[in-house]
């Protein structure tokens, strides 16, 4: 007898150790064959409570089986009896089978009379902690249906590297909470903001994409107003680098300057921007890449302000027309506020690119995110301080993503500045507009 005892305890412990091995060594595997089908069942089986107490259910007349007093006996005990009548249940939205994802599970559910989106999106906390998920993402791709997307663990506390994008102006700069890669593409969204408070991983994006264009036929621009700190050790892969405001005038004179000669270029040539011109007239992209931006609309006293005017003027001017004649912006700052004056908000206005890490006060990410989903500015507010790095990104398919950089060090993307500083074109040269080989032209 206690033979078979001590086989039985030795069979389920060599059980769990060998559960517990799988979980550890092959997470994905595990999940998919053992822990999704459990939490399927428990999703389909706690729905109705869930729906209740998150108040996403409706009062519906139906007929139920219920219990209805009965006669009163002679002895005063009330009898009662069960029968088939028409009252009010509360009824859950309908729910589809949960499907595994890489992170979690989806499901879709049917919305119920006089339901939208955001009523489930204003709940989703609620149905994260009702189902002890790292956070439940809703949307909707139909009317009348809404997806849940539902996030285990959260997926952005390890990122994994990716392979660099071989693509011009395209980057691979993090991975998105999706376990897709979060990638910079300058052609589809052109300009940039890319806000935060101090250490939450501003700089280290710019490095991502400094190493990750650094092999490509483009020219980098900087724009240090922290005196050159960030900048100057990638000055060998930079075209042009400004350090003080005065210097920034100047080379900002000389991006509307060379947009001028462009739009000439364009115009005889009958093309609406550089990618529609012959691939031996194609003039070489350029990448602007500015550090505090709000340093450059700073006023210490009034003498400064016909200065910071031209400045802010000028950059509009690149940022309005630059698409068109591949100049590329992407401002950095730890406040992009409209209280930096009118020129910020109508910069803000034109960089459909938003990134927001974490920030300390919810103006900043109202400001970096706009009128975006609320969910997403709760978001970017609860970004925790000791996972820097994780950014609210807005831009390319109109969606906002949870997403982390790649963690790029000052170390990496100045040996990428060095390793290809033979591949950055002089300034002088990029202002005489000198044709590029572009990867179309090679593979012409
Ligand atoms: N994606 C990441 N993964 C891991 N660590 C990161 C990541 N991004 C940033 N860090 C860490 O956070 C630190 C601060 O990052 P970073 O210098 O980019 O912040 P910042 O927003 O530019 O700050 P500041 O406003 O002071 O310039 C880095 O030194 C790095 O150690
Ligand atoms: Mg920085």
């Amino acid at each position: 007898m206690s033979d078979q005892l001590y086989t039985t305890l030795g069979v389920l412990a060599a059980l769990a150790a060998g559960l517990w091995a799988w979980r550890r060594f092959h997470y994905p595997s595990f999940w998919l064959v053992i822990g999704f089908p459990i939490t399927a069942i428990t999703i389909r089986a706690t729905w109705r409570k869930v729906a209740l107490g998150c108040g996403l259910t409706k009062k519906r007349q139906r007929f139920w089986f219920t219990t209805v007093p009965g006669l009163i006996a002679s002895t005063g005990v009330v009898r009662v009896r069960r029968k088939w009548q028409r009252i009010a249940v509360d009824t859950k939205p309908f729910m589809w089978l949960p499907l595994p994802t890489r992170h979690g599970w989806r499901v879709t559910l049917h919305t119920l009379e006089g339901q939208i989106p955001a009523d489930y999106a204003e709940v989703a906390e609620r149905l994260a902690h009702s189902w002890g998920v790292h956070a439940v993402r809703v949307s909707s791709d139909k009317p009348g249906r809404v997806r849940l997307a539902a996030t285990v663990h959260d997926p952005l506390v390890k990122v994994d590297e990716l392979p660099p994008s071989t693509e011009l102006l395209k980057v691979t700069v993090g991975r998105l909470e999706t376990g897709t890669p979060w990638v910079i593409d300058f052609r589809t969204v052109p300009h940039w903001l890319n806000a935060g408070a101090t250490q939450s991983g501003k700089s280290n994006l710019a490095n991502a994409l400094i190493v990750g264009l650094a092999p490509q036929p483009v020219a980098l621009v900087g724009f240090d107003l922290k005196g050159g700190v960030e900048f100057t050790p990638y000055a060998p892969r930079l075209s042009a680098l400004a350090t003080s405001r005065a210097e920034c005038g100047g080379l900002l004179d000389d991006l509307v300057a060379l947009m001028t000669d462009r739009m000439g270029v364009c115009r005889m040539a009958g093309a609406r921007n550089i990618w529609q011109l012959p691939p031996d007239m194609r003039p070489v992209p350029v990448v602007v890449l500015v550090d505090e931006l709000a340093e450059l609309y700073l006023m210490a006293d009034k003498s400064e302000k016909d200065e910071i005017a031209k400045t802010s003027t000028a950059l509009l001017r690149v940022a309005q027309l630059g698409r068109a004649f591949g100049i590329y912006l992407f401002c950095c700052g730890q406040r992009i506020g409209s209280d930096l004056g009118p020129g910020v908000t109508a910069l803000r206005a034109q960089c459909s690119g938003r990134i927001c890490h974490r920030v300390n006060d919810p103006e900043t990410a109202t400001m970096t995110l706009g009128d975006l989903d609320p969910a997403a500015l709760d978001s970017a507010r609860t970004i925790a301080a000791e996972t820097p790095g994780v950014a609210i990104v807005a831009g390319q398919d109109g969606q906002w993503y949870r997403a982390r950089s790649f963690y790029v060090t000052e170390h990496t993307a100045e040996h990428a500045a060095r390793t290809y500083a033979h591949l950055a074109p002089p300034w002088s040269e990029v202002m005489t507009a000198q044709p590029v080989e572009t990867p179309d032209q090679q593979t012409a």
